[in-house]
């Protein structure tokens, strides 16, 4: 990945030809102190921060289309008017400054003032919204819905007990030890009270009643609404071996999982991780990062296989044992006590730690018993309401019909999650908004980031572009010539368009 902006190239201010942009180009320059970017879309200016308000990456590095610049890092999209972060996941506005053209010359002029907040028509606004999940698509549905305008009331219930945190940092930066505490919460805990957004955390809604529009609480206690998102996400999978429930076997979805993982690890030597998953390696590369000796156990021959296929596969494998990762693939644990890890092989593995990252399952169970049809996942259609009116249900649990692979599919990416909660909360606002964004999820192992977009499930041609071993390749998944999902390192650039490419054939299908 690239350095975040910083304040250099031409001062703005004092005019660009504008014939030296070109018609659909972008400019890194400064106004006074801060990094703008100039982007060009053929007689139109715009003048944007450029530094992407998720984690910091440079936008002068990603691209632009007709509305919006994305970001190189992690896809989120802002508008090019206003700067509002249009796509997750990054959440808050970029600046924006005002543009002149005279005398063949574009220049910079003072930052417009923040755009103030939307305004609803009061009459098709329902007045109690509920968001069950406290989670990625949860979060970005309260934003957004108070970012639109929507006064009424707005109530989210979490059975976690610490406020939305950015769950991707658990198995990476913060479980390595390099990123404080501060960095996880997606907001301050004010900002939910000065959003008049009632978070209730440790609540476990019990029950759903759609006959009467109420979510009841295990403590007996009912939340009326009138529009419902389900948000519920997924839960780890515990495998069903003797030892599972011993203390020093973990598995990660939470803060506080997290923090225990970290408690445990700061007394350990020798940690097993079972599954070799996308978590389980960035857990295995994080513990790594804390000194300890790691083992990976998997039944898979290749690490990520189904997802990558065997290229990507392979180099995962060799970048973590670069780093001193020990696999025993092909091999599944049968026992674990207090000090060891048996393996179905006979080895027996020494270890003060487990880590279980064996995949999650989707946490369904309130949808179904509400009666909500399901289908591996709860049934969404293109406007992301369940079968029921009035309810929604957007991310892990979530299975929509997507329009560039043409199937009903679920996925589990933070982004897709984030993306489907700011969906949800325009329809249930009484929009009718299809959910058209293209699978993008990013894993990071050591230095290395994937991106994939897209979404395959299968594919009869694997076509690499680049050299892998390099650590710059993008590679192409399709079915019947199709390219259905795209892997990329260090091609951010390639990895946007392949993007911007599958939404553009997706709607024009
Ligand atoms: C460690 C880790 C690392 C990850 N890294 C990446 C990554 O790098 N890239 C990527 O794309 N994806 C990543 N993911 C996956 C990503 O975090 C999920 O896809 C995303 O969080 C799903 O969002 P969600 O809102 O559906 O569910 P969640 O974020 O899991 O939120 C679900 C919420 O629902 C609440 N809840 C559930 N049941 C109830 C109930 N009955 N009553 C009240 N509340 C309830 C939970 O407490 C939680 O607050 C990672 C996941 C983990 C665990
Ligand atoms: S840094 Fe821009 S989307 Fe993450």
């Amino acid at each position: 990945m690239s350095s975040p902006a910083s304040a250099s190239g031409p001062d703005l201010t004092q005019g660009i030809g504008i014939d030296d942009l070109p018609p659909q180009g972008m400019l890194l320059g400064q106004v006074g102190d801060e990094a703008v970017l100039l982007v060009r879309r053929r007689e139109r200016f715009f003048a944007l921060g450029a530094t992407c308000t998720h984690y910091g990456g440079p936008l002068a590095e990603g691209i632009a289309d007709d509305d919006t610049v994305r970001c190189p890092w992690h896809h989120a999209c802002f508008g090019l008017e206003t700067g509002e972060a249009v796509r997750a996941p990054a959440l808050s506005p970029l600046p924006c400054w005002a543009v002149e053209q005279r005398d063949g010359k574009v220049f910079v002029r003072d930052q417009k003032p923040a755009a103030g907040a939307k305004t609803l028509p009061a009459s098709t606004a329902p007045q109690k919204i509920v968001i069950v999940g406290g989670g990625a698509a949860g979060f970005a549905a309260a934003e957004r819905l108070r970012r639109e305008g929507f006064e009424g009331s707005l109530v989210m219930l979490s059975n976690d007990d610490s406020p939305p945190v950015d769950r991707p940092n658990l198995s990476k930066d913060y479980l390595a030890g390099n990123a404080p505490e501060d960095w996880l919460p997606l907001r301050p805990e004010s900002f939910y009270a000065e959003h008049g957004i009632e978070l209730r955390l440790s609540a476990h809604v019990a029950r759903i009643d759609v006959a009467s529009r109420e979510v009841m609480l295990d403590d007996g206690s009912r939340v009326p609404y009138e529009r419902l998102l389900l948000a519920t996400g997924a839960e780890p999978v515990r495998l069903a071996l003797p030892g599972m429930e011993l203390p020093h076997v973990h598995t990660l979805r939470t803060l506080r999982d997290c923090r225990a993982i970290i408690a445990r690890a700061a007394t350990s030597r020798r940690a097993v991780v079972l599954g070799a998953s996308f978590v389980g390696l960035e857990v295995a590369a994080s513990l790594r990062a804390r000194g300890l000796e790691v083992h990976v156990v998997a039944p898979d021959k290749r690490p990520m296989e189904r997802i990558l296929g065997p290229q990507l596969g392979d180099f995962v494998r060799g970048l973590h044992e670069e780093h001193g990762v020990v696999f025993h693939l092909e091999n599944t644990p049968v026992s674990i006590d207090e000090r060891r890890v048996q393996l179905k092989s006979g080895a027996t593995l020494d270890a003060d730690l487990v880590v279980a990252g064996v995949g999650v399952r989707p946490r369904t169970a309130l949808a179904e018993s509400a009666g909500l049809a399901l289908d591996r996942g709860v049934i969404v259609d293109a406007c992301l309401e369940t079968s029921v009116p009035g309810v929604f249900a957007a991310g892990d649990i979530a299975r929509w019909p997507d329009r560039h692979s043409g199937e009903p599919i679920r996925v589990e990416h933070w982004v897709v999650a984030e993306r489907q909660g700011q969906t949800a909360a325009l329809n249930m606002l009484g929009r009718r908004e299809i959910f058209d964004a293209v699978p993008f999820f990013w894993s990071q192992h050591y230095d290395v980031p994937i991106h994939y977009v897209g979404h395959a499930a299968a594919w009869d041609e694997l076509a690499i572009d680049g050299d892998i071993a390099a650590r710059d390749c993008a590679v192409r998944y399709k079915r019947n010539g199709r390219v259905l999902a795209v892997a990329t390192i260090d091609r951010d650039v390639e990895s946007l368009t392949a993007e911007l490419q599958m939404e553009r054939a997706a709607a024009s299908a």
